[in-house]
């Protein structure tokens, strides 16, 4: 069966001037809640940075009420489990035997090669959350157990056989900008937000790249005029 495929699909955020599309932040942190959510902790990301202008973007009103209504913190100080504040973390979820999903989409690649030379990478980007979005659209439907766990044939996973469940069947959730909730926007949509929360500065970094190279343009201009009008005499 075929293993390690992954689909090269697009997102706004690809390329030197590519921006998070917002609505597609906020779906894809709709899909997490309430799927993901059970099995995967985002134990590095902070609740606060939902309010974040480059990110999904909540009014403050909107980022307390999703830290008091969806996420519960255990507080080692009152020894219990208690809503979340905007000022924690998600929390961690080790309980599924599922990874942790802060990272995940710069901790996988989807792209390699060819020979070493990572021409693929540098067309195609690293492909992160081309690799999640494949996991989750690439289920044929197969199963097999395997020493008491049962195993899901995917074709993007790498040897074939994930142990994760098909976790999207279609109208999972139900988007409030209307889009439609095919088994493939919130593959995407949710690897669009697992994109963000590993890499949430992503267009300031840009920016500051951008500032920068267009200062060091003007800077050797300037020093090549300078260079030339202090030499004129003696030439
Ligand atoms: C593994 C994403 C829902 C249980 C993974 C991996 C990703 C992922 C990217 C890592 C694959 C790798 O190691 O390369 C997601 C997303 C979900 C979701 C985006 C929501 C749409 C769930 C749910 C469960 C679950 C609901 C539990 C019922 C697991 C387990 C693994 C895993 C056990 C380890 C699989 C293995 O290594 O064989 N998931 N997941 N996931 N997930 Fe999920």
């Amino acid at each position: 069966a075929e293993e390690g495929h992954v689909e090269d699909f697009s997102f706004s955020f690809e390329g030197p001037f590519g921006t998070y599309d917002q609505l597609q932040l906020q779906r894809g942190l709709k899909v997490y809640t309430m799927v993901c959510s059970s099995c995967h902790g985002l134990r590095y990301v902070p609740i606060r940075t939902l309010g974040s202008e480059s990110g999904p973007g909540l009014p403050e009103d909107q980022v307390r009420a999703y830290a008091d209504q969806y996420v519960e913190v255990y507080d080692p100080e009152l020894e219990e489990w208690r809503a979340a504040k905007p000022t924690d973390n998600f929390p961690a979820v080790e309980s599924a035997g599922a990874p942790d999903l802060s990272l995940m989409a710069k901790g996988r690649a989807g792209f390699h090669g060819p020979y070493g030379l990572g021409l693929n990478q540098l067309f195609k980007g690293m492909g992160g959350p081309e690799y999640i979005a494949s996991i989750l659209t690439g289920y044929t439907g197969e199963e097999q157990q395997q020493a008491g766990t049962i195993l899901y044939e995917n074709t993007a996973f790498p040897g074939g056989w994930i142990s994760m469940a098909p976790p999207l069947y279609g109208d999972d959730v139900d988007y409030e900008d209307g889009t439609e909730a095919t088994i493939e926007q919130e593959a995407k949509d949710v690897a669009a937000f697992l994109m963000w929360a590993a890499e949430p500065k992503m267009m300031e970094r840009r920016h500051a790249g951008f500032a920068g190279v267009i200062f060091l343009i003007v800077l050797t201009s300037l020093l090549y005029l300078t260079n030339k009008s202090l030499w004129a005499p003696i030439k």
